[in-house]
């Protein structure tokens, strides 16, 4: 039994200037406007400039999240950045973040969850929160996906875009924020979708740059039939736990890799289009960053509003996958 409830006191997003379109594309490889949005929902994405790194979009977000939170960073406590793009493999991101912010009572540590690491993120922040340990979290999913994309492969460079979103979670009142969490892996389909070069095990040899391995690689179809069938599990799985039918549900925000993907969570929620956040036809997937832009938007637009029943929802390589429940508070509760 938790002592708190945690929630999100506000969010923030920021996406790079540059709009690559669809028709951009074209120019670039093999495919078309029609293919790419038939078959993903995509009409263009954003893509970072040569000097923009993970951190410079990240800051950008947290600075709008803590004023949405109404707090400075000397607020914080702790800052996690979920990101499969950190600036390098450390110092980490967060600790970038942390001395640009001037968070100096903050701890920080990067997550790796891929698409699923801004979840893991939150659900890792509630735990502190929850318990009473901490009372002002940062937690930030940025992604610049451009930069390990190969820009030669149509299978995978139509599909992803370069962005950050951030939130700040704090105290609410209890029986708001944070209601239910689902997190699970399957490592066994860790080859579905990575990364293989540049680490340990295979560190980066010229030999290694000819055969790409610095470049992300994805098995599509075997990534969207686990996608549809986790995101279903792991939706169902929040609302048992919280004991929500589907009709309470105010808004989905899932994560943004493709319609199809979204539109199969959609029907089997049996949520009207209205009460579904998509903003992939202008970003792509941007991994950790989608859930976290998509919800800033949403906020900011006012579509979700205080007392929402809101639930988060995605997947990602690892294999990965999570959901949350949540009645929208911002409220920050003293006590
Ligand atoms: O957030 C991380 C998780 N990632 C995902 O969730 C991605 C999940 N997967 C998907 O979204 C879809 O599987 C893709 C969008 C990646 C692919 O769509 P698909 O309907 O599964 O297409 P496919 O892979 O079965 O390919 C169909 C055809 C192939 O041609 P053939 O072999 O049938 O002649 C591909 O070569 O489409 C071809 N193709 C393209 N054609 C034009 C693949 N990419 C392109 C392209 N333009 N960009």
């Amino acid at each position: 039994m938790s002592h708190f409830a945690a929630g999100i006191l506000g969010t923030g997003s920021y996406v790079p200037d540059k709009v690559l379109t669809n028709f951009d594309l074209e120019k670039m490889v093999e495919t078309s406007d029609e293919w790419i949005r038939t078959r993903t929902g995509i009409e263009e994405r954003r893509i970072a400039s040569e000097d923009q790194a993970a951190s410079d979009l990240a800051y950008e977000a947290a600075k709008r999240a803590l004023e949405a939170a109404k707090i400075t960073a000397e607020d914080l406590d702790l800052i996690i950045v979920a990101t499969v793009t950190p600036d390098m493999a450390f110092p980490s991101t967060a600790c970038i973040i942390q001395d640009r912010l001037g968070a100096k009572k903050a701890a920080a540590y990067d997550t790796s969850a891929a698409c699923a690491g801004f979840l893991y993120g939150i659900v890792q922040a509630s735990q502190f929160i929850q318990t009473g340990v901490y009372r002002h979290v940062l937690i930030i999913g940025v992604e610049v996906l451009s930069k390990i994309v190969n820009w030669k492969d149509r299978n995978t460079c139509v599909l992803f875009g370069d962005g950050a979103g951030a939130v700040v979670m704090g105290r609410v009142a209890p029986g708001s924020g944070v209601r239910s969490f689902t997190l699970g892996a399957d490592g066994s389909g860790g080859s579905l979708l990575c990364l293989p070069g540049g680490g340990s095990r295979k560190p980066l040899t010229e030999e290694g740059i000819h055969q790409g391995l610095h470049y992300l690689s994805m098995a599509g179809n075997e990534v969207f039939k686990f996608a549809v069938r986790v995101m279903n599990t792991s939706a169902d799985e929040v609302l048992r736990k919280i004991g929500w039918e589907k009709e309470d549900v105010d808004f989905l925000v899932p994560h943004q890799a493709n319609i199809r993907i979204i539109e199969a969570a959609r029907e089997r929620l049996n949520l009207p289009l209205e009460k579904v956040v998509v903003n992939l036809n202008r970003y792509g997937n941007m991994s950790s960053a989608s859930i976290p832009v998509a919800l800033d938007e949403a906020v900011r637009s006012g579509r979700i509003y205080e007392g929402a029943r809101v639930i988060l929802v995605g997947f990602g390589g690892g294999l990965t996958w999570g959901a949350t429940s949540m009645i929208w508070d911002t409220k920050e509760q003293e006590e």
